[in-house]
């Protein structure tokens, strides 16, 4: 059966591109990874993509009046590309209402909290500074509003007493990279339905649904 194209929408360091780039390099993977967008052209990640032959488009968003006109060109980027589902990883723009429903239901987002708990930036801060004590990552659909959407998968790590912004998002991301492309495998074999806020997950086995992770 063909692959479905993925493409990876990012702005820096590329580390969950990363870990989809190699997991796709597994030939029982169900999808590939057809193109890498960055609107930064120094971001890391577009080095990295290169050096593993993904074919990167740089589209500098300073370069367009306004964030439709500058989603419709990388829409059609994406559709050059044959894309199927767009993950965004590290993107820091917010999409238009156009881009959000051109890609309604086949784009989806990581953020490094449980949300709705702690959207927007400096997640790992706000999390220590509320005394939490768990947070992780969320894989969602993306919808015009910021970090919000409906819910794919979480994965949780607990929060320490030593932590600091850096050392809980380390431990973050080790969940991030292993829970982003198992969302992106599930999408690609048909597991995902959506309704209304509710996404189902169908046909998992039991226990690989279990994403809480007590040992960091
Ligand atoms: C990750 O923590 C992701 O959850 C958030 O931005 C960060 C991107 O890191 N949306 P990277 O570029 O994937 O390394």
């Amino acid at each position: 059966m063909a692959k479905l194209k993925v493409g990876i929408l990012i702005s820096g360091r590329g580390s969950n591109m990363a870990a989809l780039i190699a997991a796709a390099r597994a030939p029982d993977y169900p999808a590939e990874i057809a193109v890498v967008v960055s609107n930064v052209a120094s971001a890391a990640g577009v080095e990295t993509a290169k050096e593993a032959g993904v074919p990167t488009a740089v589209v500098p968003h300073k370069q367009f009046p306004d964030r439709e006109s500058f989603d419709r060109v990388v829409s059609a980027e994406l559709e050059k590309h044959g894309v199927g589902l767009v993950a965004l990883a590290g993107f820091m723009r917010i999409q238009s209402p156009w881009f959000a429903m051109r890609w309604k239901d086949r784009i989806i987002n990581i953020h490094p909290s449980l949300l709705p708990a702690f959207p927007g930036l400096r997640v790992q801060q706000q999390a220590i500074d509320a005394g939490v004590r768990i947070s992780g990552c969320t894989v969602h659909f993306v919808t015009p509003e910021l970090d919000s959407g409906p819910t794919i998968a979480q994965a949780a790590v607990p929060v320490l007493a030593d932590d600091t912004a850096d050392t809980l998002a380390v431990r973050i991301l080790r969940q991030e990279h292993l829970l982003y492309p198992l969302v992106v495998r599930w999408f690609a074999e048909g597991r995902l339905t959506v309704r209304g806020a509710q996404v189902t997950v169908t046909g998992v086995p039991r226990g690989a649904t279990l994403l809480f992770s007590p040992d960091p």
